[in-house]
């Protein structure tokens, strides 16, 4: 019985899991090692709680209800009493393990753990704990509000209680499951980064500027996003960490990260969340950079 949701990570994407799981009536513990990301994170859903409001998508007892559901904390150890506890801090392994190993002696005995990698293996992932039984990836799409499907990867060793456990929960917080076997980036990220990194070649090549491309693919693909555009709000050190997973893991150069995407992310050039990708967001509309 899952009433208790940990987050770890209190980024673009645990806030949005904080949020639905808030509205949809679960105890939030919102972890994160950085102070000022948890104050921009409830600050962040307390908005975007709003905007839902004056959609007339909850009412505003259903917002102020949710927002007393969240807690916020910068220790792990403030996940001890939590039936779930949901990873979804920077992608990288290195770092996911870090924090695994950490969490691990706080937990419940029973309680489950999922991961939100847009990428990495469950399997792995799930070995650096102590309960490869109870761990699944749960991959939430950003934003995490508007967007309707949750991907629910089992690794090898996941056993059917948590799989059912967590498919309830996809129901639960009004999403839609697909269920994706455990190979690099599972389906979603395997169809959409390989696209995102060729736009990138494609202005790397010199083919079309910002703006033709995603013109070109949202007249002429039907796309609601252009891939740079949509590159910029997933965030290029994300988009750039899967395509290394991509082509480490499945071995073939075609997965090959496109220099200039390795670049920007040298740059600091994140994308939207840090004010500046493949455009420049310090105005009143996003300008195109090349
Ligand atoms: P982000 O960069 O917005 O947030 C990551 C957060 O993790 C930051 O607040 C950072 O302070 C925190 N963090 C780093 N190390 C930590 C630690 N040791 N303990 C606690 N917190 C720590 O990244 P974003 O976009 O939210 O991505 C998070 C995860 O979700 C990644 O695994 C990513 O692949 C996945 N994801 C991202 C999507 C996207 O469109 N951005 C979509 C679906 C999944």
């Amino acid at each position: 019985m899952i009433e208790k949701i940990g987050i770890i990570g209190a980024g673009q994407m645990g806030s949005g899991i904080a949020h639905v799981s808030a509205v949809a009536g679960f105890q939030v513990k919102l972890v994160d090692v950085r102070e000022d990301q948890l104050t921009k994170a409830v600050g962040g859903i307390g908005r975007n709680l709003e905007r839902q409001v004056a959609k007339g998508k909850i009412a505003e007892a259903a917002k102020d209800a949710a927002l007393a559901r969240i807690a916020t904390a910068t220790d792990l150890s403030a996940l001890a009493d939590c039936d779930l506890v949901i990873e979804a801090a920077t992608e990288s392994e290195d770092v996911k393990r870090a924090i695994f190993k950490q969490l691990v002696p706080h937990l419940k005995a029973d309680a489950l753990v999922a991961t939100n990698t847009s990428s990495i293996s469950i399997t792995r992932l799930a070995a650096s704990t102590d309960r490869p039984h109870k761990f699944i990836g749960m991959h939430f799409m950003n934003p995490v509000p508007v967007m309707q499907l949750v991907e629910i990867i089992r690794g090898i060793a996941t056993d059917e209680e948590t799989f059912q456990a967590i498919k309830e929960l996809t129901a639960k917080l009004g999403k839609t499951a697909a269920i994706a076997e455990d190979f690099p980036a599972f389906i979603v990220n395997r169809i959409l980064l390989p696209m995102i990194n060729e736009a990138v070649y494609t202005l790397y090549e010199g083919v079309g500027t910002v703006e033709g491309i995603d013109t070109a693919m949202k007249l002429g693909a039907n796309h609601p996003m252009g891939p740079l555009e949509l590159a910029d709000f997933i965030g290029l050190d994300t988009c750039l960490s899967i395509m290394q997973v991509l082509y480490e893991g499945l071995a073939d150069s075609k997965y090959r990260p496109c220099p200039l995407l390795v670049k920007y992310v040298e740059a600091g050039w994140l994308g939207r969340k840090v004010g500046r990708g493949f455009y420049d967001y310090s105005g009143d509309v996003p300008r195109p950079t090349r």
